[in-house]
């Protein structure tokens, strides 16, 4: 047995992260404003942003939860998540030896402790996460992702899309995966995540269907004329680019839902079918688990609603025990209904004798009421109802 832990360890070994240190003059995006301030506006407001413990009640109440179901300390538990959330951390694991430390609450100073409390990380996914790329190693098992799927690039250089561009305060390198194949860099983490029990609760790139667009054809936007810098050059002229937005928006922005499925109503001899369509190359819902899409049908009788019905497609997750739990708990899941990508759904609500008319509204939730409740989540942008679509049959 000793043995096999042997080679577990030398394989994990082989496979840990390297830590690049990032060099004080571009630690955080306030370092890019002189130069490049309509981009950072544009990313503040983007959920990359928010993507870690202080900005994001979603993903703090998850570890918190995390923490007290499964007796770990918050601080490994954060650095289990920075994986991804917030991949520029300096230390990428921690032990047994650790654990002991912290249950004592003696952590204070250690390496993990400093980690967490860096400015580096203070931003989430910010400008030299995706900048400072060097390589992605495709080459690696699926399950390695974020920092564990990548090596960085020197501090003060940036990986881009141009291969002319010139800096004074930065040396540029030019990246197929900034250019060509940005899917490549949205998958480093928008591929796959497991729970604390293997359970895969996310698969968006085994569920990927391409046709044809890019992820930042729809969620950065095409490609426009501007600038990428606002530095004039030598001839005080600003240099005209083609560039995309950095908003990345997506699923908590209402807007994005409108028309993100086609709807289809029709009435059959007794039911009423609903027909889901997806013209997305991913599923949806899709990423994280406990989304929803909600299907309400407001039945009429002389234009006052006289009944309503409500389906909600939504995954529910199981913890060992069969207690309802969060996705990062789960060890199995029920009723896994989301839209398969380029695919379609047929949903049956039943008929009202007495109605005329029908109303159905298709709508979206970023959690469902049962994740929502199990972390009391606050803020109303976890319950806002998003609507895709809305669609009126006489009957
Ligand atoms: C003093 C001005 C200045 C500052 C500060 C600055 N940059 Fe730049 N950056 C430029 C200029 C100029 C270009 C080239 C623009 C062009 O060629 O159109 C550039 C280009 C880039 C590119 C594109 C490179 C390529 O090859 O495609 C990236 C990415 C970039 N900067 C990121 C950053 C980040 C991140 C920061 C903050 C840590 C930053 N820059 C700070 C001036 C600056
Ligand atoms: C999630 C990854 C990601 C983050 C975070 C990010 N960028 Fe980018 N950036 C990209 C991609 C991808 C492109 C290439 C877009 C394209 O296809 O032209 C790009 C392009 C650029 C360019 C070239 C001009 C343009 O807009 O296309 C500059 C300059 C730049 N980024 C600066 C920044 C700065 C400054 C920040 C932080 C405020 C930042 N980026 C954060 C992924 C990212
Ligand atoms: C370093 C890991 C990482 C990379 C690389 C990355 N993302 Fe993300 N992305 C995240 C995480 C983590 C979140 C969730 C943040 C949160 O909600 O707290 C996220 C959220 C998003 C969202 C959801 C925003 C919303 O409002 O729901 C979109 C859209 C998105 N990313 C697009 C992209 C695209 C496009 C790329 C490639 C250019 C990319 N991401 C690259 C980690 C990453
Ligand atoms: C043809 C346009 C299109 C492309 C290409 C696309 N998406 Fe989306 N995506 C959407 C729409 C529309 C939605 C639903 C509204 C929203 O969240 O923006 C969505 C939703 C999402 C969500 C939230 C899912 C959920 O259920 O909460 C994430 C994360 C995301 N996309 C990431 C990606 C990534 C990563 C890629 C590339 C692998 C990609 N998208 C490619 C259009 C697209
Ligand atoms: C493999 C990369 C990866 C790891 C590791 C990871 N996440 Fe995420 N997480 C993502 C991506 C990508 C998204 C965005 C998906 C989407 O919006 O649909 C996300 C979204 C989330 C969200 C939804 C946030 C929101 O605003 O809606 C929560 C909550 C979350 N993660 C919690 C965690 C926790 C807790 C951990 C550690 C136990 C963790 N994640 C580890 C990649 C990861």
């Amino acid at each position: 047995m000793r043995w096999l832990l042997w080679i577990g360890l030398v394989s994990l070994g082989a496979y840990a992260a390297e830590v690049v240190a990032v060099g004080d003059r571009y630690k955080d995006s306030s370092k890019c404003k002189a130069c490049h301030n309509h981009i950072v506006a544009q990313w503040d407001t983007s959920w990359h942003a928010k993507s870690h413990y202080e900005s994001d009640e979603y993903f703090q109440k998850t570890i918190d939860y995390v923490v007290r179901k499964n007796h770990k300390s918050l601080n490994a538990v954060k650095v289990e998540c920075a994986t991804c959330h917030n991949p520029r951390i300096a230390v990428t694991s921690t032990n047994a030896d650790y654990e002991a430390i912290a249950a004592l609450k003696l952590d204070k100073g250690t390496a993990v402790d400093k980690a967490l409390h860096s400015d580096t990380i203070s931003e989430g996914i910010n400008c030299v996460v995706c900048h400072n790329i060097d390589q992605i190693h495709d080459n690696l098992p699926d399950n390695k992702r974020g920092i564990n799927r990548v090596t960085w690039i020197k501090s003060g250089m940036m990986s881009g899309p141009y291969a002319d561009a010139k800096s004074p305060y930065h040396k540029v390198e030019p990246r197929d995966f900034m250019d060509t194949n940005p899917n490549q860099l949205c998958f480093v983490c928008h591929a796959n995540d497991s729970s604390e029990e293997g359970l895969r609760f996310i698969n968006m790139q085994a569920e990927f269907q391409n046709n044809g667009k890019l992820c930042v054809d729809c969620h950065m936007g095409t490609r426009k004329e501007g600038v990428a810098a606002t530095l004039p050059d030598k001839n005080g002229q600003q240099h005209k680019r083609l560039i995309r937005e950095h908003g990345f928006k997506g699923a908590h922005t209402e807007t994005m839902w409108q028309g993100a499925l086609d709807v289809d109503v029709r009435k059959s001899t007794r039911s009423l079918e609903v027909t889901l369509t997806n013209p997305q190359p991913h599923a949806l819902p899709n990423g994280f688990g406990s989304r929803e899409i909600l299907i309400e049908a407001y039945y009429m009788a002389g234009g006052k609603v006289i009944k309503t019905e409500a389906l909600s497609l939504s995954t529910h997750y199981l913890n060992k025990r069969d207690k309802p739990t969060i996705p990062h708990l789960a060890a199995k899941s029920m009723n896994s209904v989301s839209i398969p990508a380029l695919g379609a759904k047929t949903f049956s609500l039943p008929l009202v004798a007495s109605a005329d008319a029908v109303s159905v509204v298709v709508s979206y939730r970023l959690v469902n009421d049962e994740v929502r409740e199990m972390l009391e989540l606050k803020d109303p942008i976890w319950s806002k109802k998003m609507m895709i679509k809305k669609l009126n049959l006489k009957l």
